[in-house]
């Protein structure tokens, strides 16, 4: 039996395997510029962020109807599930899709198709999570959150990711201001590939709740200390880490390091399809390579609960 989790870091569009990815072009009429799965794979070579980045979204043109939504995200329920996985707090990027023509109640409805009924249908409970992309306009961001609107019911909060260097995240405070008014909860990408300094941004200016990565907060012992006294959730994603180049190798990460020293850290698995595994996969790949105790696994599991949206006691007792 794997260990019960929560996954807090996830892509629901980096879930997109490379079958489903053919099958999705196929039922489109959309041609990839890939042979078969096989060539596909061989892309998922990265550099760093930006080259991944040009291929999760190059590889979204399959997802036009609300069905692509919906078998997508039924597809990672129902691998999130074997590994443990009992509540999962998703990511979407409306704009990629708003880009391309595919409207946001196309997105929302569909990815709702699969997450309304997943805790009957895969014993996952789920929340949704807006993305802004940081490499596009505060105007965007705040047309992205109005476009949104008759969808709030649906949403829990919003978050910002894509490329981080050069998109401080100063650059969002009015449409975190606007999502903070709307009772959104609020996370934020930060210190991925940027400075330590992104990490005190979000904090200060955008009201974050929880880091997504965090990584290179262990840069600045004055924010580590901060974090910790303040109980700061970070969503860490190991295999994501290694696959972007931000670590060289497992052995190298700074879990351990962060544990000891004291931070709130959880192990998650970013874009799964193209990092090489799910939220379990992660979890066993730190414990091999890092050779975590069983305490340290189940103070990790115990971090994933503690740093979701789950509301009340009852709901978290409930797992
Ligand atoms: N979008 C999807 N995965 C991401 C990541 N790891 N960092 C920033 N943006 C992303
Ligand atoms: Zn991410």
């Amino acid at each position: 039996m794997p260990l019960p989790i929560a996954e807090l870091h996830l892509h629901i569009e980096g879930t997109l395997e490379p079958e489903l990815a053919f099958a999705l072009a196929a039922r489109n009429g959309v041609s990839l510029p890939y042979a078969d799965e096989d060539a596909l794979r061989e892309a998922y070579r990265f550099e760093d962020l930006q080259s991944f980045l040009n291929l999760y979204y190059e590889l979204m043109a399959v997802l036009r109807t609300e069905r692509d939504f919906e078998d997508l995200a039924n597809a990672y329920l129902a691998r999130a599930a074997a590994q443990g996985v009992r509540h999962a707090e998703i990511f979407f990027d409306p704009q990629a899709h708003l880009a391309r023509g595919v409207e946001m109640g196309t997105v929302v409805e569909g990815l709702w198709r699969a997450l309304g009924p997943s805790r009957e249908n895969h014993g996952v409970s789920t929340r949704l999570i807006l993305c802004f992309l940081r490499d596009e306009s505060a105007e965007s961001a705040l047309a992205t959150l109005e476009a949104a609107g008759p969808y709030l019911d649906r949403i829990t909060g919003v978050g910002l990711d894509s490329a981080e260097v050069g998109h401080p995240p100063v650059k969002f405070r009015e449409v975190y201001e606007a999502a903070a008014a709307l009772g959104l909860h609020r996370v934020a990408h930060a210190g991925e590939e940027g400075p330590p300094e992104y990490v005190t941004e979000a904090l200060d200016v955008l009201g974050v709740e929880r880091v997504d990565h965090g990584l290179r907060s262990m840069e600045d012992p004055a924010l580590v200390e901060r974090l910790v006294r303040e109980r700061v959730p970070l969503t860490l994603c190991p295999l994501s880490n290694v696959r972007l180049r931000t670590v060289d190798t497992l052995a190298d990460h700074p879990l351990p390091a962060m544990l000891d020293a004291g931070l709130m850290c959880t192990v998650n698995s970013d874009d799964p399809a193209y990092f090489g595994g799910y939220a379990g996969d992660n979890l066993d790949a730190v414990r091999q390579a890092l050779g975590l105790t069983g305490e340290r696994l189940r103070e990790l599991a115990r971090n994933s609960f503690l740093a979701s949206f789950l509301e009340d006691d009852e709901e978290l007792r409930a797992r």
